[in-house]
């Protein structure tokens, strides 16, 4: 099984817990340099073109490529971590780029250290992984008209109800972008898209 079949045949918050931890050092090494992984830059270039700024929450943040993309684009506000995997988000300290590193699982009702006038993430909302209730969660910490910036693999759109969450929220604005480059070397997921969804929270 490759790692992608591995990491979308998940059931939840305890079995990518297990994956993530495993994964965590050859993350940045191995899967995105091997499948050519853009979603990242894709999701930061969304929220940037689309007026976002801080301070930004990366849901999901794993190793921080996401906040690596938003530095890059020249986005100085403070960015937190927030992600399952404490071993992931070990990884991600070690880059420099956060303010604060949250361990917590957004399936739940969350505790954070303030609000938020970005929310950011990729790869996330996917197989196996978070669903659209998880929203709710992120929008109890979301600033007046907070931006959201956030990818959706597509062959779950629908599946798990991310077309009718949306719908309730009104403007919402769909990108659709693949999330694996022409150099990836795991063909049965070349062609894989994601929808990335702006929107921005009431006033
Ligand atoms: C495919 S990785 C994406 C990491 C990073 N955003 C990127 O694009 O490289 C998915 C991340 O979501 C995290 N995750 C999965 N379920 C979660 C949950 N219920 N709450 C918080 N994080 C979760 C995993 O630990 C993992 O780091």
């Amino acid at each position: 099984m490759s790692d992608l079949d591995e990491a979308y045949a998940l059931k939840g918050p305890e079995d990518c817990a297990r994956l993530y931890a495993d994964w965590a050092a050859s993350y940045d090494s191995e899967f995105a340099v091997n499948n050519d992984y853009l979603l990242p830059a894709h999701v930061a270039a969304a929220f940037r073109t689309h007026g976002g700024s801080g301070p930004v929450l990366d849901v999901g943040a794993g190793t921080g490529l996401l906040a690596q993309n938003l530095r890059a684009l020249g986005n100085a506000d403070p960015v937190d971590a927030l992600d399952l995997s404490p071993q992931m988000l070990e990884r991600a300290s070690q880059k420099g780029i956060y303010d604060h590193l949250i361990a917590a699982d957004i399936t739940q009702p969350l505790s954070l250290p303030r609000l938020y006038a970005g929310i950011v993430s990729s790869g996330t909302f996917t197989h196996g992984h978070v669903g659209p209730d998880a929203l709710s969660n992120l929008e109890q910490h979301a600033a007046p008209h907070a931006l959201f910036a956030v990818s959706i693999n597509a062959g779950v759109f629908r599946s798990m109800g991310f077309d009718d969450a949306l719908d309730r929220r009104g403007n919402v604005t769909l990108l659709e972008v693949p999330i694996y480059g022409p150099a990836t070397r795991d063909p049965a997921h070349a062609d894989d898209r994601a929808l990335i969804a702006l929107w921005r929270h009431p006033g």
